[in-house]
């Protein structure tokens, strides 16, 4: 069995490597790098700490507009597509890596498995939402990581195919954080105790491209009562230099960190506040409060459960919300088991086994 995983964007190394490692045992995979994101902390770092093998292409497509970055990726991994003639192709998330990816093989009648289907905001002017709805609609394999996403998709009319394997990021953290705890020396790095800061992320298009909402959030940040510590997104350090902010003096901006860095500093934090989907995620599986930086989230459970709070934008929503939040004692489990990659790579060998490899791109 051949199988073709598609990656290109930092959490998708991170969703990949538990996957990578399951499949292996079983089928050869052909590992192909959109080159997405290509600075070492937003792509190399996660190689070499969570031991992902080499990428087999490098595409390296780059920064664009969302057309010319899909299209480039699209036309480009067809021609991996057509030299390795693999049984399905994986793909993770909502990127537009993961639209190139799938619908490159879709085009070319190889099934698609997507693992994190079923994801939903309901805000079309979201690029992830183009992205995941045409994913799941052109995949054979959805491979939801909650009851949610199944849900999702059954309302859009797709039930064949749909499998609830859990969350794969859940897996990675299990696999990591131990080595965190052994390798991470990034509390003592930033002079930071236990308990004693807040997190933050900022990446969506909707926050760091709008100037306004990007400022609020900024002055957000600087008005909690803990000292902040902001890994900058590359988007995001453009909008801040191209505004000219000054964040403020508790609010300290560092370069983004490789995943045990970051890890370490989410567990150890008082609270997280974000716009990410996978540090939503990782706060919940960590016990850690989060303050979700959007109107709406495609992770509702972790709201319903009182862990997270979704603030939008508005400094003074934030701070209150960061004084105010009182998540309750229970944290029922809602991203899986820790073996979501045995159960997805199981599943892409199933629906493989009886694939033949296509020749033509008729
Ligand atoms: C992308 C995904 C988003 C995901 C995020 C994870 C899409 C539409 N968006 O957003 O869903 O949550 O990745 O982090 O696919 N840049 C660099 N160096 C890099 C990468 C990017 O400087 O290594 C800068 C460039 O100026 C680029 C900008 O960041 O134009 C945005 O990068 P891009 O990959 O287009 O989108 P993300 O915001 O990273
Ligand atoms: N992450 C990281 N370093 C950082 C910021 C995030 O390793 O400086 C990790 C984080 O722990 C999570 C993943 O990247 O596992 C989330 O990716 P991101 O926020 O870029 O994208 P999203 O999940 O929103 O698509």
């Amino acid at each position: 069995m051949i199988v073709a995983t598609v990656v290109g964007a930092r959490p998708q190394f991170i969703k990949a490597a538990p996957v990578s490692v399951a499949l292996r045992r079983q089928a050869r995979e052909i590992l192909v790098h959109t080159g997405q994101h290509y600075d070492d902390m937003m792509s190399d770092v996660f190689f070499r700490e969570m031991a992902l093998p080499a990428p087999n292409y490098h595409l390296g497509v780059g920064s664009a507009s969302h057309g010319r970055q899909t299209g480039e990726m699209l036309a480009a991994v067809e021609e991996v597509l057509l030299a390795e003639r693999p049984h399905a192709v994986l793909v993770y998330g909502d990127t537009n890596s993961t639209l190139a990816g799938a619908l490159a093989a879709a085009k070319l009648h190889i099934p698609v498995a997507h693992v994190e289907a079923g994801m939903r905001s309901f805000d079309k002017s979201m690029p992830e939402e183009i992205n995941r709805v045409l994913t799941d609609h052109v995949s054979t394999l959805l491979l939801c990581p909650t009851e949610t996403a199944v849900r999702n998709l059954a309302a859009e009319g797709l039930r064949d195919g749909v499998h609830h394997v859990g969350d794969v990021m859940y897996d990675a953290l299990l696999r990591f954080l131990p080595l965190a705890h052994v390798h991470s020396r990034v509390l003592d790095d930033l002079g930071l105790a236990p308990g004693g800061y807040v997190v933050a992320t900022v990446h969506r298009a909707a926050n760091a491209d709008d100037p306004q909402r990007l400022a609020s959030i900024i002055c957000g940040l600087g008005g909690l009562d803990w000292p902040t510590v902001f890994p900058v997104h590359p988007r995001t350090a453009r909008a801040l230099a191209a505004a000219g902010s000054v964040v403020p003096p508790t609010v300290r901006a560092i370069e983004p960190l490789g995943y045990l860095d970051m890890l370490r500093l989410e567990e150890q934090a008082r609270l997280i506040v974000t716009d990410s989907g996978g540090v939503q995620k990782e706060a919940y599986m960590l016990g850690v409060p989060c303050l979700t930086l959007r109107e709406e989230t495609e992770w509702p459970e972790t709201v319903a459960a009182g862990w997270n709070c979704l603030v939008g934008a508005e400094a003074e929503r934030l701070v209150a919300a960061a004084r105010s939040l009182a998540p309750p004692s229970e944290r029922p489990p809602l991203f899986g088991d820790g073996v979501a990659a045995e159960r997805a790579a199981s599943l892409i060998l199933t629906m493989t086994q009886h694939q033949e490899r296509k020749t033509t791109c008729d």
